[in-house]
């Protein structure tokens, strides 16, 4: 009786103990890294099978300093033509691009996120993001860096089908006046 209370009780109690004083809790000035480092650990993989991809066809179309395919570039170069619609019918009315950008105040000294509507709205519909991804109201979205790595928000589009996380001054691009 005595011995499995040791066992099933005391035990775990110490080795939980011991566990927590292993693995500190991490100090908020390391967060940046820590966000650099899960960035990584959940783009590694997605990398590798993006640079076996189409290797070929990615020579002739502009870079970003990352060394990854600059679409926005592309399209502002006139070197690609997407489509307006699924049908290619010129007589469809299409929605102009939209042209204001919106300002994330970071927290911390990382530089401030410029969120561009024009060149979202250069390949995608409104509905791609209002009202389900964000709600049409400045600052009435509860973003952060960790939902984006998770996969909400910006990160329902970036590091999966749109430029990396990994580039993160290219969203973090307004230095903290
Ligand atoms: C790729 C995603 C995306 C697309 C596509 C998009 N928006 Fe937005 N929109 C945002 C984000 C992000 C915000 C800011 C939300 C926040 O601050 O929490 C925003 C905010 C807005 C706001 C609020 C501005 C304010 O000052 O309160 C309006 C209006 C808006 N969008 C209109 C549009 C219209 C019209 C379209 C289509 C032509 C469009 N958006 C397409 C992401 C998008
Ligand atoms: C619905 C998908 C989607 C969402 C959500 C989304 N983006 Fe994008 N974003 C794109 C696409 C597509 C492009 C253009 C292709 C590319 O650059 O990979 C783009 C391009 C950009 C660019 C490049 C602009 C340029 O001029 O080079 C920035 C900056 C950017 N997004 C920031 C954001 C931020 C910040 C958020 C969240 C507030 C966000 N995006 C949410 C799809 C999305
Ligand atoms: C696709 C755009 C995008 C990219 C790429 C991006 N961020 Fe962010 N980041 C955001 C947005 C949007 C916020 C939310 C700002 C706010 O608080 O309203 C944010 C917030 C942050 C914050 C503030 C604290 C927090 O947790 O919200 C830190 C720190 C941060 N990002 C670090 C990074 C680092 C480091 C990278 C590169 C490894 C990176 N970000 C890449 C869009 C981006």
């Amino acid at each position: 009786m005595k011995n499995a209370f040791l066992k099933f009780f005391i035990l775990p109690l110490l080795i939980t103990g011991l566990l927590s004083c292993v693995h500190p809790e991490t100090a908020p000035s390391d967060r940046q890294q820590d966000l650099e480092k899960l960035v990584e650990k959940s783009t590694q993989q997605k990398e590798t099978l993006s640079e076996d991809a189409h290797p070929l066809a990615f020579d002739y179309l502009p870079k970003a300093k990352q060394g990854y395919v600059d679409w926005v570039e592309a399209l502002r170069q006139g070197i690609i033509h997407p489509r307006e619609n699924l049908t290619g019918d010129p007589n469809v009315p299409t929605m102009p691009p939209l042209d204001f950008n919106i300002i994330f105040q970071a927290k911390g000294d990382i530089p401030d996120v410029v969120y561009p509507h024009r060149p979202h709205t250069e390949w995608l519909d409104c509905r791609n993001c209002h009202p389900g991804i964000f709600k049409m109201q400045a600052g009435s979205n509860p973003v952060t860096m960790e939902k984006i790595i998770q996969g909400e928000f910006c990160g329902r589009c970036h590091g999966k089908v749109a430029f990396p996380l990994s580039d993160c001054t290219r969203c973090h691009s307004k230095p903290k006046s």
